[in-house]
Order: structure tokens, then sequence, then C-alpha cells
């Protein structure tokens, strides 16, 4: 069965390069893994050093490895040409132009951007699917719609057929993959949860209120990383003694705010970039958390 891995947290904190390591050391470890980026300011194939679309693609040097990335602006336009293609068969030019300037809200583009996202979910030859996922906020919003969005499907399908922005038959999951990605996601044995947060108040802030959100929705099995810790090592160093200074008061907060596990990761010398280095990420994360 198919296991999932959500990265959460604020802009900048290292979720992209923590997903991206993670993915690394479960490949090497012989597992069939795919990552997925939902982050429309995706830097995956900077990363990783290669081309990285819609369609999986193998990552170069590391066996068991496929990435991929839902963007936005493609995933609302392949969901356009879907929902369009029976009127353009049917009704003139500027019938479909109207109906197609009705798609060009935001909604719209969310709820394509979700339904690829649970196609993704829907991939069962991987043995792990991990999630770098958009900022925190929004990503609880689109946990926030399967429940209703399933009943959507149901009543629509029985009706009009339509839904808020379109025919069901545009959307690329059905029904019974939005109910298993619900299921999916509140089952602690298939799915974790990882904040990744940065030693510092708002990160944690933001990171601790996500956490009570998704116990809400019933997404109970959560990790909590802490990035970029000055190492025991360079503590005593004149620079870096005043960072861990300031680090040392927020990680020990966290501890009392936080039920689940918490791993803890160095601050690098160098960014997170390539594969050596995301492998040598990888083994110390593999130290610092078990997932
Ligand atoms: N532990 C770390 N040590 C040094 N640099 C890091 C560390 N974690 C992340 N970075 C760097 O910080 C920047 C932001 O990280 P990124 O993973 O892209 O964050 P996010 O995906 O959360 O926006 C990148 O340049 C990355 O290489
Ligand atoms: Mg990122």
């Amino acid at each position: 069965m198919t296991k999932f891995l959500f990265f959460s947290g604020k802009g900048g904190v290292g979720k992209t390069s923590l997903s991206c390591a993670t993915a690394v050391m479960l490949a090497n470890q012989g597992a069939k893994t795919l990552l997925v980026t939902t982050d429309p300011a995706s830097n995956l194939g900077d990363v990783f050093g290669q081309e990285v679309s819609l369609d999986a693609k193998e990552v170069q040097g590391v066996a068991n490895l496929f990435v991929q990335e839902i963007n936005p602006h493609e995933a609302l336009q392949s969901y356009k040409d879907r929902a369009l293609a029976p009127l353009k068969a049917l009704f003139p030019d500027d019938v479909v132009k109207a109906a197609e300037e009705k798609m060009n809200g935001p909604c719209t583009e969310e709820v394509a951007t979700f339904d690829q996202f649970i196609a993704c979910m829907h991939q069962p030859d991987y043995d792990w699917v991990i999630f770098d996922t958009a900022p925190t906020g929004h990503t609880l919003r689109l946990l926030e719609l399967p429940s209703s969005w399933s009943l959507h499907i149901e009543e629509s399908a029985k009706g009009s057929g339509q839904t808020c922005i379109g025919s069901v038959d545009a959307l690329s999951a059905s029904k019974e993959q939005y109910d298993n990605a619900i299921r999916a996601l509140a089952d602690p044995e298939t799915t974790t949860f990882v904040f990744v947060t940065q030693p510092a108040q708002l990160s944690m802030d933001e990171m601790v209120r996500s956490s009570i959100e998704l116990r809400k929705l019933s997404i109970s099995n959560q990790v909590a990383i802490v990035n970029g810790v000055i190492p025991v090592d360079e503590r005593e160093h004149p620079y870096s003694s005043r960072r861990w200074k300031k680090q040392e008061p927020h990680i020990n907060e966290l501890a009392k705010h936080f039920a689940g596990k918490i791993g803890y990761m160095p601050l690098y010398a160098d960014e997170v970039k390539g594969i050596a280095m995301l492998k040598q990420v990888g083994r110390d994360l593999e130290d610092a958390i078990a997932l």
C-alpha cells in the first residue's frame, strides 16, 4: 500500500530541501518513490538540476525516484480544455468563449490544482508519495475541500452534471478517488504530516496553529522538524553563538507545545542542492527522525 508524506510550513523554512532529501533517502533504501510539488513557486528543477513537469520523470542519478510538478496555471488550462471540449463541438465560438471566461476565477484554479493533487495520490505502483506542499494556509484550505467536494460531485452527477465551475466530466479524479483521499489523509498508518519550521518565533507559531487545525480535520499523525539549528560544535564560535542563543529558547518552547515527534536538522554551510548534498541531508534526516 502506498504511504504519503506531506511537507508543510512557512515559505523559506526548508520544505523543498527536506522533502527532496527524504525522497532521495527513501529511494536509496529501495522504495519506489514519487515526489510531487504543489508549490506554485516550485524550485524542484533547480534542486535536482533537471526539468520537472506534470508527467512524472525519473531523477537522473537516483534509482527509484520520480518527480512531478503540479503547476496551478497548467492545471487550470488542462481542466478548461477538458470542460470546454464538448461545448466546442456543439456551440459557436462566442458561447464557448463566454463559458471559458466564467472559468477564470481563482476558485476554478484551486479546484483544478486540487483535482490533480488527488489524482497524484492514486498511483498504486509507488511505495511512497511525498508532497512538497504549498505554504500552510493554502494547503489547509485545500484539505478542507474534499468532504464537501465529494458530496458536490455526487449531487452533480445525479443532477445537471454541473459543479460550480464546469461539468463533472472535467475532473480527472473520480468521486471514489476523493473519498479514498480523505480516508488516506486521516489514517495514521498511511499518512504522515511533516511540519518544517525554523527555530524562530513566527514559523513556530504558524506550525503550532496548523498542527491544531489539522487535528480538527482528524489528521493526527504529525511530526516536526526544526531546520537550520546551529550545530553543537559551532555554538561556542562568537558569531554563531549569538544565533544559537536566539534559537535555544524557541527550541525548548516548541517541545512544550507540540505533541508529536520532533527532529532537529543542522544549519549547513551550503545550500541544499544537487544529489550529493541531498544524500548527505537524507542521512542526517534518517538519524534525526524516523519517518
Ligand atoms: N538546513 C539548511 N542549511 C542551509 N541551508 C538550507 C537549509 N535548509 C534549507 N536551506 C536553504 O534555504 C533556502 C530555502 O529552502 P527551501 O527548501 O527552498 O524552503 P521552502 O521550500 O520551505 O520555501 C534554500 O536556498 C535552501 O537551500
Ligand atoms: Mg519550496
